[in-house]
């Protein structure tokens, strides 16, 4: 049989029902979190023509710590804008990594896939310096597909829990990490949810800007690399 992303989403459900327990310590519980898995599969399709196995494996399981992992990897307690969250973020996406490619491995997906996964799933939540940098298309689509489903998908409990500062400093982190293609897209969406729309046009206004700066910067020294907004 050849191993697909139905069984992928089928060991997802597995995996969330597996551990339910976790349920209370995890903002959008275990079932919002397989939502969340699905919802960003589905942006990556509609992002890219055939995604490769390796990207929707990584679009279901990027989060899978939140879920396996709950009290380390569920809700982030202190300063989104600080180097601790970054690190929290690092640590949230070796932790899905680790949990789950041996996992895929028995299952029989094989090593040429996993391997991109792997890769993938590491690098998600990396900084938009680090992104841009690695230049990796499946990675920057997967980075996209995870902030646009974000909306729809995570914002309304983190806002219900955490409120409207913190909700703009998590949409701050994801639109860091966002290729310039994608901060385009996101920038002409309507989101449905109007606190979140006014929320998101903000800080990609307060974004654009820093970038300019950067870039006026950059022209003035007389180059030199681009800057982390411009990619
Ligand atoms: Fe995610």
């Amino acid at each position: 049989m050849r191993l697909g992303v139905t069984v992928a989403g089928k060991m997802l459900d597995t995996i969330c029902a597996d551990y339910s327990a976790h349920n209370k310590d995890i903002m959008q519980g275990t079932e919002g979190e397989r939502i969340h898995a699905l919802d960003v599969l589905a942006w990556v399709q509609r992002l890219k023509q055939s995604p490769a196995l390796s990207l929707r494996l990584a679009a279901l399981f990027h989060d899978i710590d939140r879920v396996v992992t709950a009290k380390k990897g569920a809700g982030f307690k202190g300063d989104r804008r600080s180097k601790a969250y970054l690190l929290h973020k690092k640590r949230h996406a070796r932790r899905s990594a680790r949990f789950i490619i041996p996992l895929l491995e028995r299952q029989g997906f094989p090593q040429r896939v996993l391997h991109r996964t792997r890769f993938l799933i590491l690098h998600h939540d990396d900084t938009g310096r680090e992104v841009d940098k690695l230049r990796d298309s499946d990675l920057n689509c997967l980075v996209a597909a995870d902030t646009f489903a974000f909306f729809t998908s995570i914002a309304p409990a983190l806002f219900v829990a955490e409120g409207e500062s913190r909700t703009g400093d998590k949409i701050r982190f994801m639109v860091d990490k966002l290729p310039e293609r994608a901060r385009r897209l996101l920038s002409k969406r309507q989101l449905d949810n109007p606190t979140f729309n006014k929320l998101k046009d903000e800080i990609i206004r307060e974004y654009s800007r820093g970038a300019s700066r950067n870039r006026q910067r950059s022209t003035k020294k007389g180059g030199g690399r681009k800057s982390a907004g411009v990619r």
